[in-house]
């Protein structure tokens, strides 16, 4: 038997607003920036390797959110996303390499070429999803050059630039060549542009076998341009002691989820989305309360009402870290994993998940060698 290495554990960041229950206000929190703050320290310091930040009209703009949380963390890596199309990659490239040396080599990119087309509206973007996909292939032919400091003169069909080199980015990125970019699209046009530029696919939960066919498509497209590409899961998480307790937990968080909400979702979907990333987390559970269970403690309960990633690994520890290895098996070496509410659901994974994984819990203050004695805890709390 193989052992598998330690998954690298991120996190993700709710800009758009966290709570307790899906489909409901009640207990719902705004992102605000003291609630950010609270998460981005707790993760940092629960060993947590980096948090996701998504970008999109609902959500606080990442890369200022990010500027603000990097120096009150010490470890965590920010995956900022960036939607090509709204920022020439020139200035792109220079926010990434500030970014990059203020937080001492913590930035990763997440290319957000988009798929609804009345989110993307409101940000000046009207190419259909072909042309958006060609447009981000000539912004990360841009990018890469002018990050890694290397002379370009690009002409594409929607993006331009002419650069001398490093004398147009005297102060170099910590991390060489540039800053790791990673992308999520599941189209062909995505799966390309992920072969052509990126140093890591992410995909939402599907059942493994599903992912493992995505991803020898990008192997596939990585080869084509000599290239390699790893890869990366983004889930939802649920863990409790027992697996009766991690199932009375999806079922809570979704208590309060009205049929006209999950119509209203579906309807919004079939209307405004362009994404293929989009229609195969849909088609899991094709929004019907009693088609949930997509795969051994695989559940889409998530996506009922909520757009990206939808489903979520339920169970306890020692049944989810199996399943996580499944997808380990195909190749995911990270995982950006989520649950409600945020700041709660990063201790339960953290404390519960991360030793069944072999992954350290940060923020210990133990000295090496010395176990945790039930005893003197109890004495000094006396005192
Ligand atoms: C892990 C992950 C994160 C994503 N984050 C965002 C995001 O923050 N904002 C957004 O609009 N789309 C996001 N997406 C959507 C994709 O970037 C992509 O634009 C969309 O799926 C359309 O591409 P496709 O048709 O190739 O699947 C994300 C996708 C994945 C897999």
């Amino acid at each position: 038997m193989t052992v598998q290495p330690p998954l690298n554990m991120f996190w993700f960041l709710p800009t758009s607003g966290d709570g307790a229950y899906l489909g409901s206000k009640e207990g719902w929190r705004p992102p605000e920036f003291g609630y950010l703050r609270e998460i981005a320290a707790a993760i940092d310091r629960l060993g947590f390797g980096g948090v996701l930040l998504p970008t999109g009209g609902s959500c606080l703009d990442g890369w200022t959110l990010a500027s603000a949380l990097a120096p009150l963390t010490e470890r965590l890596k920010f995956l900022i996303a960036l939607r090509p199309g709204i920022l020439s990659p020139a200035m792109a490239a220079r926010q990434a390499v500030a970014f990059d040396r203020i937080s001492n080599g913590r930035l990763l990119l997440n290319i957000v070429t988009g798929g609804n087309p009345t989110d993307l509206e409101a940000d000046g973007l009207y190419l259909d999803h072909k042309e958006r996909y060609r447009q981000t292939s000539e912004f990360l032919t841009i990018w890469r050059a002018i990050a890694a400091g290397e002379p370009i003169d690009f002409k594409g069909r929607h993006l331009s630039a002419r650069s001398a080199g490093a004398t147009q980015l005297p102060f170099p990125p910590v991390q060489k060549p540039y800053p790791p970019l990673y992308i999520g699209g599941s189209s062909a046009a995505g799966i390309e542009v992920a072969g052509e530029h990126v140093d890591h696919y992410l995909t939402w939960g599907e059942p493994p076998a599903q992912v493992a066919e995505k991803f020898a498509q990008v192997r596939e497209a990585a080869a084509r341009h000599g290239r390699t590409v790893r890869f990366g899961l983004r889930i939802h998480l649920i863990v409790r002691e027992t697996e009766s307790e991690a199932w009375a937990a999806a079922e809570r968080l979704i208590s309060k989820v009205s049929d006209r909400a999950i119509e209203a979702a579906q309807a919004r979907n079939a209307r405004v989305s362009e994404s293929e990333g989009q229609r195969r987390m849909a088609a899991l559970h094709c929004y019907r309360r009693d088609a949930l269970m997509v795969g051994p403690n695989l559940w889409a309960g998530v996506g009922l009402v909520r757009e990206g990633a939808g489903t979520a690994l339920v169970g306890d520890p020692a049944t989810v870290a199996e399943r996580l290895r499944e997808y380990q098996a195909v190749g995911v070496d990270t995982v950006i994993a989520s649950g409600y509410p945020h700041l709660e659901e990063a201790y339960r994974v953290a404390e519960l998940l991360f030793p069944a994984l072999g992954v350290q819990v940060g923020g210990s203050t133990i000295r090496q060698g010395r176990e945790f004695d039930p005893g003197l805890e109890q004495k000094v709390a006396a005192g």
